[in-house]
Parts: C-alpha cells; sequence; structure tokens
C-alpha cells in the first residue's frame, strides 16, 4: 500500500489494475471473515451456511467462499447450478445448497458435481432420484415449504406427501425441512412469528410420521441477527456475510464491516466558471467558479444514472463532494468545490477514505432500493481486487 493507503499497482492482480481504466472494487476477505465470525458467535449452536448466489452479491463467488468457510462457515449456498459448479470447479467442497429447485434436466449436474438440492415438487424430486439411480449414488435434498412468501416451496398441505415420496426412494435422504422469510427485515412485523408457527406445524407433522429431517432452517441474516427463534439449525446468511445491514433499521445491531468499496482515480480535473454546465441534456448549473474532476465510472459499472438527481456524492481528499451532472456510460463529474484534486487522486464511490464513508445503504436509500442491489449491480467491467486473501 502507498502512504495514502491507495494499493499499490501490481501486475498480480492486487492493487489498482495495470491495464484498464484506474477503477475497481476492492473485496476486503479479511472483513468476509469477520462477519462470518460474528455469525458464528451470535446463531451458536446453529451452524452458518454463506450465501454467495449472484457471483457472492457482486464480490466474486469463490473468493468470499473461500474466506467463508476459512471462518469456519459450514454450508454455501448459490441460486443456479452453475452457480455451484463454479465452486466445486475452484476445489471448494463444502456442501453446497442450490436454492431453488433445478429443472429436471439439470439433475445429473446437481448429483455428478454433489450438490444439495432444494426440491418441492414430485417432478423435482422423480427427476433427482433418477439422476441418483444411474450415478449409483444417494442424493441429500432440502424439502422447501412455503410459508407465506409465496415465491417457491411446497404448500404446507403438500410437505407430507413429498417427504413420503423421499423417504421411499432410497436413491434419496431428507436431510432438511426449510422455509425463507418475507419480512425478517422489519423487526416488529407479526408476520415472522407467523411463518415460524407454519413452519413448526409442517415440522409436527413430519415427526407424528416418524419422518422428521436431522436439519431445519429457515434465518436469512436479518432473522439470524434479530430473532433467535428463528435460527434451528442453520442459518442462511448473505448480506451480513458481505457487512451490510440487512435493512437501515436493523443498522448497528451486529459489529459488521462492509467488505466492498469501489474506487477510481481521477483522471482528469477542469476550473469551470460560474454558470457554466455539466454533461449531457446540460442539467446542472455551476453557481460559482469550482473545480471539476472527471471519474471514469459509469452507469454501464453500476453507478445508476440518477445518482447525481438524487444527491449522490463521493469521498475525494477525505471530504463529500456531490455527482454533478448526468452519469454518462463510463465517467461521472464531481464538483470538487474548495477540496485540492489532481488527476491521480484516489475517489472513493462506496466505502471509506479517511473519517468519511458512503455505504451501499446509502445509495439504496437514495434511489429508493436497496444495498443489495446496489452491490449485485457492480458490473463485470470493474476489476475486482481482494485484500486480505
Ligand atoms: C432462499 C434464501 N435464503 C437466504 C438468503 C440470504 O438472504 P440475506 O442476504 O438477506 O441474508 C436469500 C437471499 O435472497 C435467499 O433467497
Amino acid at each position: 500500500m502507498t502512504p495514502q493507503g491507495r494499493p499499490t499497482p501490481d501486475p498480480t492482480g492486487a492493487g489498482v489494475p495495470v491495464a484498464g481504466r484506474p477503477a475497481w472494487a476492492e473485496v476486503d476477505l479479511g472483513a468476509v471473515a469477520h462477519n462470518v465470525a460474528v455469525l458464528i458467535e451470535r446463531v451458536a449452536p446453529a451452524q452458518v451456511c454463506a450465501v454467495v448466489k449472484a457471483n457472492g452479491y457482486g464480490h466474486g463467488a469463490v473468493s468470499v467462499a473461500r474466506a467463508a468457510v476459512g471462518a469456519g462457515a459450514s454450508w454455501l449456498a448459490v441460486a443456479l447450478v452453475d452457480e455451484g459448479v463454479e465452486l466445486r470447479e475452484a476445489g471448494l467442497d463444502a456442501p453446497v445448497l442450490v436454492l431453488s429447485e433445478p429443472r429436471p434436466e439439470e439433475m445429473a449436474r446437481v448429483v455428478a458435481e454433489g450438490l444439495t438440492a432444494a426440491v418441492y415438487t414430485l417432478e423435482g424430486i422423480t427427476a433427482l432420484a433418477e439422476a441418483a439411480r444411474v450415478a449409483g449414488v444417494v442424493a441429500r435434498v432440502h424439502l422447501k415449504v412455503n410459508t407465506g412468501m409465496n415465491r417457491v416451496g411446497a404448500q404446507p398441505g403438500e410437505v407430507l406427501t413429498l417427504a413420503r415420496a423421499l423417504d421411499a426412494d432410497p436413491a434419496l435422504r431428507l436431510e432438511a425441512l426449510w422455509t425463507h422469510c418475507a419480512v425478517a427485515d422489519e423487526p416488529d412485523h407479526p408476520f415472522t412469528a407467523e411463518q415460524l408457527d407454519r413452519f413448526r406445524a409442517a415440522v409436527v407433522e413430519l415427526e407424528a410420521a416418524g419422518l422428521r429431517p436431522p436439519l431445519l432452517h429457515v434465518a436469512n441474516s436479518a432473522a439470524a441477527l434479530v430473532h433467535p427463534e428463528a435460527r434451528f439449525d442453520l442459518v442462511r446468511a448473505g448480506i451480513a456475510v458481505y457487512g451490510i445491514d440487512p435493512a437501515p433499521a436493523l443498522a448497528g445491531v451486529a459489529a459488521l464491516q462492509p467488505a466492498l468499496s469501489v474506487r477510481a482515480h481521477v483522471t482528469h480535473v477542469k476550473q469551470v466558471g460560474a454558470g457554466e454546465r455539466v454533461s449531457y441534456g446540460l442539467r446542472h448549473e455551476f453557481d460559482a467558479d469550482t473545480t471539476v474532476a472527471t471519474v471514469p465510472l459509469g452507469y454501464a459499472d453500476g453507478v445508476p444514472r440518477r445518482l447525481s438527481g438524487v444527491g449522490g456524492e463521493v469521498l475525494v481528499g477525505g471530504r463529500r463532494r456531490p455527482i454533478v451532472g448526468v452519469i454518462t456510460m463510463d465517467q461521472l463529474m464531481v464538483d470538487c468545490g474548495d477540496v485540492p484534486v489532481a488527476v491521480g487522486d484516489e475517489v472513493v464511490l462506496i466505502g471509506r477514505q479517511g473519517d468519511e464513508a458512503v455505504t451501499a445503504n446509502e445509495w439504496g436509500d437514495r434511489l429508493g432500493t436497496i444495498g443489495y442491489e446496489v452491490v449485485c449491480g457492480i458490473g463485470a467491467r470493474v476489476p475486482r481486487v481482494y485484500l486480505g486473501a
């Protein structure tokens, strides 16, 4: 690191990318490990499943998965079979749960890669059993019950029938019953208790039939942090692993460290006079002489075009300065005011600089969305640089 805390260019990939634009996303794997440790301590004796779908919420699935497992996560979870295969190809051998039921034609791959499928239809169960039989293995499955989110999952009235079908097939083993919370990030919302009641009723029904699986799991990050009764045997934590509060209402509920920052170097600096305007549409007029810096990141990189219109700020020289004019595809402009700035200076879009920090949730609040969408949206062409690997 340079004295300014700027990563040193390094042909091996650590620090500012040598080729291309001076713009990058830094992922602090030490923060990921810290967050997993915080979760483990909070939810024990329940275990932690680190959710690394969507390329690890934009952070890089393989690197995050390695850091999470290294810090004690016992499970990984993904949305897609392809995402599970990526983990296996990188050498990760922890159990990997595929959170939505794979299509019948994907089941052979699920079995071949040793992934654990969520199931909730007879068609899925039949296809998985067939694939397991062909491969000569017993496939473990996690049966999902819909307790009111109404996205995916078997209806409560179907659970016993599906569990019986699983139990009757020697190629399958029912390892878990699970569900997903719709409003755990609103701590006072009564519907979480309602979902837990419906889940426990399904467990009792399976127990009465002698079919209770060894694992029960319900909680996402918010539930894991603030609803102890939702922890059961395993919590599926995504956003907290990345150090982002699951909702503004839960800010500070655990000592999480944000893992991702988005940084760039100023590529151009100019003085502009009062009355001049900036960017497409000339929508922003400067009311005083000022210094404008150009930053090589734009909406094609996941910096939403309208962030400038809703008060979006960056950090430069350790101070907050406004993004001015509409954000273009590859570049944006910052009114630096009296902050001294030169080509090559570091600008922080998300992350910390000096005593100031801009969080993904701050963008989310400004844009009427959530930190999840912000970090997942950081574009593929922004190189990820890993610290603490
Ligand atoms: C089924 C399921 N479980 C767990 C998670 C992790 O949620 P969070 O990132 O809020 O911890 C997700 C993410 O959307 C999910 O879809």
